[in-house]
């Protein structure tokens, strides 16, 4: 079944300057090149779910600017209901700096429009969350959003996943409401620093790029495996895994299921440049599990 995903989250354009060197403080570098492409957690996520044969809805903002236009076109392209993005007068389109270099990226995102993302907004298409199978959340918005959200789709029995990235400390009751969260292992650290684990260990998923995938399944810790694959930006690896995740549990797959197919869409998403260019098809991804002979 082609489950319903709604993701309320962040839509930026993301400027990439690839570079030898990275400058050090006071230091002007030259770099090498420099391209314009659509990024943001929220739209990542919800392109990954979309290639990979979901319905999706996007709740979000852009500003009322070339960058916005484009990217609720691209958005539409990939078929998502783009009627939750609202059009900011006050603010610009959200942008991601993102620097890559040799074995590194490092990325500032500045959220102008994204900020506008409020409580109120989600409440103004709440039609959107109720029909959803899942709702996907990131923090790149508001965390007041991030709360409403979640509750608002616990009041409804509807799963939510949250995306915990980049990180900030989420109030206690968002970790108790979420369906699961999917942390890097960075952020999963600062996470069971701030929580006591085992009140949540069973709702963690964390991802940890070529290491694979830990999680739990029950009181047992389960892995996938990691997939070697020939990197060139692993920019949007987590996303395509949220959005593949997102799909494949929404369509009532098993939990080790949707991870292992989630784990591969991730690996195949960072074979190409840029955050959405490299994001599989749902053909793409089983042929990649039989060929790496993880075909269930
Ligand atoms: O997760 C990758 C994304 O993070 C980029 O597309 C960039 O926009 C930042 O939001
Ligand atoms: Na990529």
């Amino acid at each position: 079944k082609k489950p319903k995903v709604t993701v309320v989250g962040s839509i930026n354009m993301d400027l990439i300057v690839k570079t030898g060197k990275v400058p050090n403080q006071g230091e002007t570098v030259l770099g090498d090149s420099f391209s314009t492409l659509p990024g943001g957690k929220g739209a990542n996520q919800a392109v990954a779910a979309a290639r990979l044969g979901s319905y999706v809805s996007m709740i979000g903002s852009v500003g009322n600017d070339e960058f916005g236009k484009s990217l609720i076109n691209i958005l539409k392209e990939e078929g998502i209901n783009t009627n939750g993005i609202s059009i900011s007068e006050d603010e610009a389109t959200g942008i991601a700096t993102i620097i890559i270099s040799e074995n590194d990226n490092r990325i500032i995102v500045a959220p102008g429009a994204n900020r506008g993302v409020t409580p109120s907004v989600v409440a103004s298409h709440k039609e959107l969350i109720l029909e959803s199978d899942v709702v996907l959340l990131q923090l790149e918005i508001p965390l007041d959003t991030v709360v409403y959200t979640t509750e608002l789709c616990n009041e409804n029995n509807i799963p939510v996943i949250i995306n915990p990235a980049p990180y900030q400390a989420l109030p206690s009751k968002v970790i108790n409401l979420a369906t699961y969260l999917t942390p890097n292992d960075i952020e999963a650290e600062a996470i069971t620093m701030d929580t006591i684990l085992h009140t949540i260990q069973e709702k963690l998923i964390i991802t940890k790029g070529a290491d694979g995938v830990a999680f739990y399944q029950g009181n047992e810790e389960a892995t996938v495996p990691g997939l070697t694959v020939e990197v060139e930006d692993t920019t949007g690896a987590g996303d395509t895994f949220n959005g593949a995740f997102a799909t494949k549990f929404g369509s009532g797959a098993s939990l080790d299921d949707a991870i292992l197919f989630a784990n591969a869409a991730a690996a195949l998403s960072v074979t190409k440049f840029g955050a959405q260019a490299g994001m599989p098809t749902e053909q793409q991804v089983n042929d990649f599990l039989k060929e790496r002979d993880l075909a269930k």
